[in-house]
């Protein structure tokens, strides 16, 4: 990293060290002076919760796994009780794991963005061939000429991996034909499930920048293909924000208060940023100033991080702070942010930590020792958040804003997982 570089962002110096690190973000204000002025509302997040709702009988023709949730793809709360025993004695409050490892179609935080992207897009082609007229159910897709035309179109997106789960078989499902394009670190089960349910997999033998950069140009020579943009895209942010508006509800009927006396913290692994960005701008505009969001990231892979340090102006990778974008959390593995879902976050989010790759592999044995359930290491990354809290920037942030933890509520959102073969798995736990 250049001197000048370390001047202007004196935080930097903490990211290069190799230690974990808590970073409080100190450009964080009420949600009364930012919400009004992003360009993203509530409304339109509303507005993809309606769409996704409307969808629903046609998802449950589509995938009869969304049956017995008739046609909604949500996760469970589960209180992690022995883990809680166990592991955060000295941490008061509930401890609660939102089950996204376990979310149908896809088994990762992906499916609710992916899926809901790809529906947009068969939304707007059957109407641009006006065979989908305003307010027409959407179980006319289920029809031959609409899926004969779909079949014209191909959907693509480049991925570490999950994402090219949720867009491929959503998009296959539907009729489109499907790329994807993986970087290095994506898993070679993740590409041969793909590959199972037809979609075309390209490798790349680059990082996942360069992999969703090479996806983006090929799709410029195609009109008929429709690349999904995971570093750019507006679609896929607002379907992670209704998560949010599900929480609320879950949270509602577990009798669980989010308010002043009773803080929200939400632990949220981030790779490029898509996912847990629009989750935190959903929460934010849920549950205001009583909800706290952290984003976890690999000590190789901070990118959220370094972008939010030095607000997104130099379009710095982790690379140029000679970090090594190496890490176990192929799901994480990302050396530079998305700018677009980072800046709508900016001012929101309480901070983000890093977590040693050692750690990630001792979170998720211990997850399946104590509760028996199965995640990735991406997403066990939030995992060390409470315990960050009672380190002496914790200490600081709590104490700035007035926060008593006596009442609060700790949400692990394990982002992936469920989908891992067995013999993977194993690997994970030696
Ligand atoms: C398991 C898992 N968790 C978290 C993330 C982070 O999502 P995003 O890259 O949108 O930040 C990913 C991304 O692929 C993932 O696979």
């Amino acid at each position: 990293m250049n001197k000048e570089t370390l001047e202007k962002y004196p935080d930097l110096i903490n990211l290069t060290k190799q230690e974990p690190y808590l970073w409080i973000n100190p450009d964080k204000k009420p949600v009364s002076m930012v919400l009004p002025k992003l360009s993203v509302s509530f409304d339109d997040m509303v507005d993809a919760s309606m769409r996704l709702k409307r969808f629903a009988p046609f998802l449950t023709e589509l995938f009869p796994e969304l049956k017995k949730s008739d046609g909604i793809i949500e996760s469970e709360l589960l209180f992690a009780e022995k883990l809680l025993e166990k592991q955060f004695q000295n941490i008061p409050g509930k401890l609660i794991i939102k089950a996204d490892h376990a979310l149908p179609v896809a088994g990762s935080v992906k499916a609710r963005g992916g899926i809901y992207e790809v529906l947009l897009f068969a939304e707007e082609t059957a109407k641009k061939h006006g065979l989908l007229k305003e307010n027409e159910s959407y179980i006319r897709l289920l029809d031959e000429d609409v899926k004969n035309c779909f079949k014209k179109y191909t959907v693509s997106v480049g991925s570490t991996g999950n994402l090219g789960i949720s867009i491929g078989v959503t998009a296959k499902t539907l009729g489109f034909a499907s790329k994807v394009h993986m970087s290095i670190e994506a898993k070679e089960w993740k590409k041969e499930r793909l590959r199972d349910k037809g979609v075309e997999v390209v490798e790349h033998k680059s990082d996942y920048s360069k992999a969703v950069y090479e996806g983006r140009k090929a799709a410029l020579n195609n009109p008929n293909e429709y690349f999904v943009d995971d570093e750019n895209s507006l679609p896929l942010f607002l379907g992670y924000s209704v998560a949010a508006l599900r929480l609320k509800e879950q949270l509602k009927k577990k009798e669980i208060n989010v308010n002043i006396e009773n803080p929200l913290f939400v632990y949220l692994p981030c790779g490029v940023g898509g996912a847990p960005c629009g989750i935190a701008f959903g929460l934010k505009q849920v549950f205001g100033d009583d909800v706290h969001c952290f984003f976890a990231e690999p000590m190789q892979s901070p990118c959220m991080m370094l972008g939010l340090i030095t607000g997104f102006e130099n379009n710095l990778s982790v690379y140029d702070i000679g970090l090594t974008n190496q890490t176990c959390a192929d799901g994480l593995a990302v050396s530079a942010p998305s700018v677009l879902a980072g800046t709508l976050i900016k001012n929101l989010i309480s901070g983000s930590f890093t977590v040693a790759d050692e750690t990630l592999y001792e979170e998720l044995k211990k997850l399946y020792e104590l509760e028996k359930i199965r995640i990735e290491p991406s997403a066990a990354a939030g995992f060390v958040g409470p315990k960050y809290l009672t380190s002496e920037s914790g200490q600081k942030y709590l104490k700035e804003n007035n926060i008593d933890l006596t009442n609060s509520t700790h949400i692990l959102w394990t982002t992936g997982g469920s989908l891992v073969p067995e013999i993977e798995f194993h690997n994970f736990l030696r």
